[in-house]
């Protein structure tokens, strides 16, 4: 397969122990890339990078803090010399209808996806300048539109939008362009606890009839990180098999 670019570069990947993050790795990997997966779950994150070879390597985050974000950045600078592209991937979910959500259940969801992702291109901002085809990848998702039981992750998700565009337009000026993937529903842990009748609902509502896979998603985070969509930014791409929004 063609390795569009990829070949050298290297990248951050939050949350790349499990799921998408994991999929987006390997297909990085198998691209020639260098990927720091950076995971909560370090332990998980070792595995992944004991299975992907010794241009994978594994990093301690926890992206909603940035002490944490600090020390990760300069484990990156110091093992990778540098950083061409970031996934702001990591995520949970924290369900319950609005009534009966807590304070925490509402923090917790904010502060993974939606503060993670702002403090992760801050503090990378610069390093992805010096490479000038920078390229940050910001994870929403269709629940963006609206999510029964999830006002916590439909908010941070739709903040995503908005926060990705205005990363794209002050970033451009120094070659970083700046885009988010909305991915349908995934078969990944993220998943597990969810009923088979509610599953079965967003199937039918999908023109394809089917929930996507990491690697389907995983696909369209290389194109963006990849020099090959050098003209696009600010751009939220929907990889989600035809969803129909009911
Ligand atoms: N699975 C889906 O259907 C789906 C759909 C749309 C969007 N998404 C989004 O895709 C992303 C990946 O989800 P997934 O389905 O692969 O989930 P997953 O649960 O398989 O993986 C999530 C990973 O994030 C890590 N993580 C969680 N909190 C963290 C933190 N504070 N710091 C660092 N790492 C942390 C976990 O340890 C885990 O490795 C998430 O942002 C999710 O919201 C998923």
């Amino acid at each position: 397969m063609h390795e569009r670019g990829h070949s050298g570069r290297r990248y951050v990947v939050t949350g790349g122990a499990s799921g998408i993050g994991r999929a987006v790795s390997e297909v990085l990997i198998r691209d020639g890339a260098y990927v720091a997966v950076a995971d909560r779950d370090v332990d998980a994150a070792q595995q992944v990078a004991d299975t992907l070879g010794e241009r994978c390597l594994a990093v301690r985050l926890d992206v909603s803090s940035r002490s944490s974000w600090d020390e990760a950045s300069r484990q990156v600078r110091d093992e990778l010399g540098g950083v061409d592209g970031l996934v702001n991937n990591a995520g949970i979910t924290r369900d319950r209808t609005m009534k009966r959500m807590s304070d925490d259940e509402w923090q917790q969801v904010i502060d993974v996806h939606l503060r993670g992702t702002w403090l992760g291109c801050q503090i990378l901002a610069d390093d992805l300048g010096a490479s000038s085809t920078g390229s940050i990848v910001n994870i929403s998702s269709s629940g963006r539109h609206g999510s029964y039981g999830q006002t916590n992750y439909a908010a941070a998700k739709a903040g995503i939008v908005g926060l990705t565009k205005s990363v794209a337009l002050e970033l451009a000026k120094h070659g970083v362009r700046c885009n988010a993937v909305a991915p349908g529903a995934v078969e990944t842990p993220m998943l597990a606890d969810v009923p088979e009748t509610v599953k079965q609902g967003w199937m039918d509502a999908t023109a394809l009839g089917r929930l996507a896979q990491p690697e389907e998603i995983a696909e369209a985070v290389a194109f963006l990180l990849s020099p090959a969509s050098s003209y696009v930014t600010a751009h939220v791409l929907d990889v989600n098999g035809g969803e129909m929004h009911l």
